[in-house]
């Protein structure tokens, strides 16, 4: 079968290593790709928004099956474009169809979705400018800190957390009157603040049953100890040790079972990946939020656990026949330390050279923003850079080997976080 993988970050290369090693596939073709998905197959140069390019160049190169890798494409609807086209309709686009991928791109309507369908999540509620008065009282009912979240997609910047009622009233307004995050915060999301342990679960379906992956930890702030600004994630861990047995099952009876179920009452057609962010409020488990994609670094920790042949597992999910499926974990667990562009997450430099990578020992390196520059180096050409990623039986073991590898990489301006997986490492 021939596959087409959207996207062109850490997740997709992972994706593109591990659809690669499937006997069932005959070619991968990664749209845009960059220099760690060339390893596995052809990168097409086109965007994942761009529908009607995308049908044309399915049709031409007999697809069999569609991966959407972001949320971008499955938000604006990529998988209803398929189905309301006959000569691409039957080919299965693994992700949601629009209203689906509304549970990410709408954090009002997940809200709801969560409070119908009786999934422990924070108390909320949703203002607009014309209800800013509302707001305000509600926020002097609220204990702080205060928590904000600009309805829509904001690129992982829409959710601000703030300790001061004044503060949390001023960032309101540039919120909901001078458009902060354009139309993304014409409606805000107020809710109470969660106290705990994150970590994210991830669960496959074809809208009928579902299979749960691997759990993980991301570290979206760039500073050690959890300080500074939030980025796309510097790190992930999986194998998250206070995830147990009696911990998964609270998240499975009282989140995954009532989601899936939910969405089949609401008719909602869901085939791909959900993505669940938790708090571990005190051993229980509440939804921060959903996302209707796997996550990235997340990918790059989970999907090695991961024994199953994936192409079988996306077909199963595009013909509804995952029930069939067992899945098989590798009881190692895995780290991923990013290599980030000094500067991210604000301005940084591309198109510095990349080094060293052929000397990488005992770890997987997934390529996030690289390049293939004309004379075959690799460059730099984003924000986040590599992901290393390791096995080990335990995290500690994974860790060292991760940051030992990262030793042998460089490229001017490197930056990575030393303090991954730490805090799980030392969690009572
Ligand atoms: P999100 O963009 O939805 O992933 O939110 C960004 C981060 O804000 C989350 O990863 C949490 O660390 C934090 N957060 C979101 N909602 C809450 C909440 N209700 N209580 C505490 N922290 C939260
Ligand atoms: N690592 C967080 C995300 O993929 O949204």
């Amino acid at each position: 079968m021939k596959i087409l993988l959207l996207g062109s970050g850490g997740r997709e290369h992972t994706f593109a290593w591990k659809i690669a090693q499937s006997p069932l596939l005959t070619k991968l073709f990664i749209a845009p790709g960059n220099a760690g998905t060339l390893q596995h197959g052809e990168n097409v140069n086109m965007q994942p928004t761009n529908f009607e390019e995308i049908r044309q160049f399915v049709k031409a190169n007999d697809i069999g099956l569609v991966l959407v890798g972001p949320e971008d494409p499955l938000v604006m609807g990529i998988h209803d474009f398929f189905l309301a086209h006959a000569d691409i309709k039957h080919i299965p686009v693994i992700g949601p169809c629009q209203l689906g991928a509304m549970l990410e791109g709408s954090k009002d309507f997940a809200k709801a979705f969560m409070i119908k369908n009786k999934i422990p999540t924070a108390a909320y509620q949703t203002f607009t400018k014309e209800t800013i008065h509302q707001a305000f009282l509600f926020i002097d009912k609220l204990n702080a800190p205060y928590v904000l979240k600009a309805d829509g997609l904001a690129a992982g910047k829409g959710v601000v957390i703030l300790n001061d009622a004044a503060e949390a009233k001023a960032e309101l307004n540039r919120m909901l009157l001078e458009s902060k995050f354009g139309l993304a915060s014409s409606k805000v999301v107020i809710e109470e603040f969660l106290k705990g342990i994150e970590l994210s679960v991830f669960v496959a379906t074809d809208g009928i049953s579902y299979k749960i992956l691997p759990e993980a930890k991301d570290y979206k702030r760039i500073g050690e100890g959890d300080t500074g600004p939030n980025t796309g994630g510097m790190g992930t861990v999986s194998g998250v040790p206070f995830a147990d047995a009696e911990f998964m099952k609270k998240v499975e009876d009282g989140i995954i079972k009532p989601t899936i179920a939910g969405l089949k009452h609401e008719n909602i057609s869901y085939k791909g990946f959900i993505f669940i962010g938790l708090m571990n409020v005190g051993g229980n488990p509440y939804v921060i939020e959903y996302n209707v994609r796997m996550g990235d670094p997340e990918t790059e920790s989970v999907l090695p656990r991961l024994k199953n042949d994936f192409v079988e597992m996306l077909q199963a999910i595009g013909n509804n026949t995952l029930n069939n499926i067992s899945i098989e974990i590798d009881s190692r667990v895995t780290a991923t330390v990013m290599l980030v562009s000094e500067g991210y997450p604000g301005a940084y430099q591309k198109g510095k050279t990349i080094t060293g990578l052929s000397q990488v020992q005992g770890s997987m390196v997934f390529h996030a923003g690289t390049k293939l520059a004309t004379d075959g180096t690799t460059i730099t050409s984003g924000g986040r850079v590599l992901g290393v990623t390791s096995f080990g039986e335990d995290l500690q073991q994974a860790l060292e080997m991760s940051y030992s590898n990262i030793k042998r990489i460089e490229f001017e301006g490197k930056q990575f976080r030393k303090d991954i997986g730490r805090d799980v490492i030392n969690y009572k």
